[in-house]
């Protein structure tokens, strides 16, 4: 079985965490893994459907994540939840639970997420639409020992997207002397470790 693992996104909204998590998706297939994406717009509409913004609201919110995350880890899967976690305590529990844990800051200035304001929710915080809205009226708690940071305001989505994928095997949750014939025909493994040699990783 493969080694599961969690790759556990903090960060404001619109930093990048869920647009980051699809191409990292579309490249842990690519290694041959089966993929869970647990995005924190999509739980809050089931998983974790019914809970507010409150502090106790939000810890229960990652509290629940965590727990799904530690279940398909165990079983090999490469996780990767991007719900805002704002609190250190909420994901330092998160860490302890899952075990396999990948922390990613996804780093964006305030004033540059405000800008993009994707889902129009800063311009509504700021205006005192939203109460409670991370960054503006909540404090976000900045992890002080993330294996990775990653800084949207300055690379791109492909450049974060490898650089966790070398974190990834400098880890050891990936593999790049492992054989993919479990999954690829071997035209299909040949092609893609000529492009995983074409970009550096073997
Ligand atoms: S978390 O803080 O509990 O980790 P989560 O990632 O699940 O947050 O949900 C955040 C999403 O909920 C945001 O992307 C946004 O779309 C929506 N949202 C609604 N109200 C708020 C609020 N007060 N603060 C932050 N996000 C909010």
């Amino acid at each position: 079985m493969n080694k599961g693992f969690t790759v556990w996104f903090t960060g404001l909204s619109g930093a990048g965490k869920t647009t980051i998590s699809h191409l990292l998706e579309k490249k842990l297939k690519e290694w041959g893994r089966n993929v869970e994406i647990l995005d924190g717009d999509v739980t809050r509409t089931n998983l974790c459907q019914g809970l507010g913004f409150s502090k106790h609201d939000r810890d229960t919110n990652i509290q629940r994540i965590a727990f799904v995350c530690k279940l398909l880890t165990r079983n090999g899967v490469a996780v990767i939840s991007t719900a805002i976690s704002p609190h250190r305590e909420a994901r330092d529990k998160a860490r302890k639970e899952i075990g396999n844990f990948v922390e990613v800051y996804v780093k964006c200035p305030l004033e540059v997420c405000a800008e993009r304001d994707v889902k129009g929710l800063y311009k509504k915080a700021m205006k005192g639409d939203i109460q409670g809205f991370v960054g503006i009226s909540d404090p976000y708690e900045e992890p002080l020992n993330p294996e990775l940071v990653v800084e949207t305001n300055s690379e791109t989505v492909e450049e974060s997207t490898k650089k966790i994928i070398k974190k990834l095997i400098e880890l050891n949750y990936l593999n790049p002397k492992g054989s993919f014939t479990h999954v690829y025909s071997p035209e299909e493994e040949a092609k893609i470790r000529e492009r995983l040699s074409r970009l550096g990783y073997i």
